[in-house]
């Protein structure tokens, strides 16, 4: 055994969540918390987890990049046709987990995800880097490879397929999702692990705060 993950421990003191968070509007809260974690954490802080039902009925997640917040929904990119994709297709109810180590802070979402406009998923997709955009026809995304090497020429064959094109286009098969949000809990670590939490729940009209034990 070399860890010693059964001892490492630390307090949680950097801040706390008290009922004002209540008056607010909770997706007001969230993109400050995301502002303040984007300022805060060394990397990667509009990383979430995404948990999706598999078809066998295991929840599977994996971390996917948020790259959109707009009022009630939040947005990411992937393959439709991945593992993760062909799983909203059959269940559209997904969470989302963001873990702020430096902020001490986690928030969860739960919502419904779909599908992007062709215009939006067009519109980022032109955004990304070249080599980003020929890989997204170069992956067939949770499909089994042999080896690095056919991975590599899948990548070189779309290299030359796009060679005298000026831009490439999105392929159907990539997109963006957009999730609309039910419900969001806010978590802050405190001392002796009597954290904050507040969930609060979207009706359709209004929001509802409440506080949750931690
Ligand atoms: C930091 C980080 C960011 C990632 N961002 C994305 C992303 O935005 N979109 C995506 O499809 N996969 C992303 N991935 C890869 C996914 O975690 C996952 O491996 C991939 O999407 C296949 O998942 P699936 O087979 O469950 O569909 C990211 C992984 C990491 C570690």
């Amino acid at each position: 055994m070399t860890s010693n993950i059964e001892t490492i421990r630390r307090d949680y003191s950097s801040h706390e969540l008290t009922d004002a968070i209540t008056t607010k509007d909770p997706t007001s809260v969230l993109a400050s918390w995301l502002d303040q974690a984007l300022n805060s954490e060394e990397k990667d802080a509009n990383a979430m987890a995404l948990a999706t039902m598999s078809g066998d009925g295991y929840p599977t997640s994996r971390i996917v990049l948020a790259r959109g917040l707009t009022g009630r929904t939040i947005q990411f990119f992937t393959n439709y046709n991945s593992h993760k994709g062909l799983e909203m297709d059959q269940n559209p109810k997904v969470g989302l987990t963001f873990f702020w180590p430096t902020l001490e802070r986690q928030v969860r979402i739960f919502g419904l995800a779909s599908k992007l406009s062709t215009a939006g998923s067009d519109h980022y997709f032109a955004s990304r880097p070249r080599e980003s955009q020929i890989g997204a026809w170069a992956s067939p995304q949770s499909k089994p490879i042999k080896d690095r090497s056919e991975l590599e020429k899948l990548y070189q064959d779309q290299v030359t397929k796009f060679q005298t094109a000026v831009s490439v286009p999105r392929p159907g098969h990539w997109g963006g999702y957009q999730v609309s949000i039910e419900k969001i809990e806010f978590w802050q670590g405190r001392p002796s692990r009597l954290h904050d939490r507040f969930l609060a729940s979207y009706d359709g009209l209004r929001w509802t705060w409440s506080r949750l034990a931690p």
